[in-house]
């Protein structure tokens, strides 16, 4: 049999009740919910809970009791901050982040049968989703030469992360638009990430490991590494006039235009709108850069790939929004993680309840012996 697929685009490899993207119409649905609504109306922790809920079949906490349980889940991570060696040293956020979040308990592997008892993977992923923060926003002060700042349970989880990064207490629209972000990017179906953590998972190994892996998977370009490229290329730009001329030099190079073209949707990625309403009361000017520079891009883009519609994807106004409540650039990759462990943890319990091996095949094209 040859590969004649070797994207393994439209392939299923999975039941999911977590999340599903209609690439044709640009709709995400999550765990029930469309994403312009969830991202207006939930908080992050009770997204968090809701797409572990889905992924564990009703088995996770209400919000209430998870957004404690997700606050105190911070406060463990903090103190765990003096034991983490040389982690949080490395240059790359995500490497950080993956480095550092290994170091917590990697919770229960799978005993042999298929269970719905997933307490202890629930705990595990309430653990890593409330490390995830500390971890970056610790790692980013460090880069800066700061002192870490300690995680306050008492606040949304959202608030709490910029607090830990900036040192001073958000405006409420940060806060928000944070939120936003966060939520919006929690899960998106059958990721390069998630299958990452799926496949780590079906081998009956544990959820800390799934997560680890799935960061590995994101940090690559063409998954979850655009968003700091996208701001280099705004900045490059500068203004609306000169985005045609730009974007037209960069293509004659042989690059792509980051935050451009989505591997499943052929028109543009809903949660770029969504991105781009929450960013709307912190950013101004560079907000209408990147609405110019999409605008340019698409035209370029369809005249040169007609058959391929490439339209703009998530990234690119994660890096207005981001900029926008005051992150360093270097750190939106490590924000979009946080986000996601959630998501892969929800796949990750998902797959256990199945208890099979994700074991695709390959295409032998080496020499046979004569
Ligand atoms: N800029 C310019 N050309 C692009 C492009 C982009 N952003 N994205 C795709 N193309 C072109 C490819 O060069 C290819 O052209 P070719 O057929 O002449 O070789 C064609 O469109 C099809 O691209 P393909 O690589 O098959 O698409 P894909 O589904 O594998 O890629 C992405 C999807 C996201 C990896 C790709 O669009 C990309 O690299 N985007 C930029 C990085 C980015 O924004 N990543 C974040 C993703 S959420």
């Amino acid at each position: 049999m040859t590969n004649a697929n070797p994207g393994l685009e439209g392939v299923v490899v999975a039941d999911t009740a977590v999340s599903d993207v209609d690439g044709e119409r640009g709709h995400l649905v999550i765990a029930g919910a469309d994403v312009e609504e969830l991202a207006r109306t939930a908080s992050f922790e009770e997204a968090a809970a809701r797409v572990l809920a889905a992924g564990a079949a009703g088995a996770s906490a209400q919000a209430a009791p998870f957004a404690e349980r997700l606050g105190r889940a911070r406060a463990e991570a903090w103190e765990l901050l003096p034991r983490l060696g040389d982690a949080l040293d490395h240059a790359d956020g995500m490497d950080a982040l993956r480095t550092a979040l290994a170091h917590l308990r990697p919770g229960p592997v799978w005993g042999g049968a298929v269970s719905a008892d997933l307490a202890g993977d629930v705990d595990t992923a309430i653990g890593a989703i409330g490390a995830g923060p500390v971890l970056v926003a610790a790692w980013s002060r460090r880069r800066a030469g700061q002192a870490p700042i300690a995680p306050d349970p008492a606040l949304g989880h959202a608030a709490d992360y910029l607090r830990m990064t900036t040192g001073q207490a958000p405006m409420p629209a940060a806060a928000a638009a944070m939120n936003a972000y966060l939520v919006t990017v929690i899960d998106h179906a059958m990721s390069a990430s998630t299958f990452t953590a799926r496949v780590i998972a079906s081998t009956g190994s544990d959820l800390l490991s799934a997560v680890v892996g799935a960061i590995g998977a994101l940090k690559g370009p063409l998954h979850g590494g655009a968003p700091g490229p996208v701001l280099d290329m705004l900045d490059a730009i500068g203004r609306p006039e000169e985005a045609e001329r730009w974007l037209l030099a960069e293509l004659a190079a042989g690059r792509r235009i980051m935050g451009m073209g989505h591997r499943v949707y052929r028109v543009r990625d809903p949660r770029a709108a969504v991105l781009e309403e929450a960013a709307r009361p912190l950013s101004s000017d560079r907000l209408a850069l990147a609405r110019a520079v999409e605008t340019a891009a698409s035209k370029i883009l369809r005249e040169r790939k007609p058959d391929r519609p490439l339209a703009a994807n998530v990234e690119f106004y994660t890096a207005v929004l981001l900029d926008a409540v005051g992150l360093p650039r270097d750190q939106f990759s490590p924000t979009f993680a946080i986000s996601r462990v959630a998501g892969w943890s929800a796949h990750v319990l998902e797959q256990r309840r199945t208890g099979r091996l994700i074991r695709p095949s390959s295409h032998y094209t080496g020499p046979r012996p004569s």
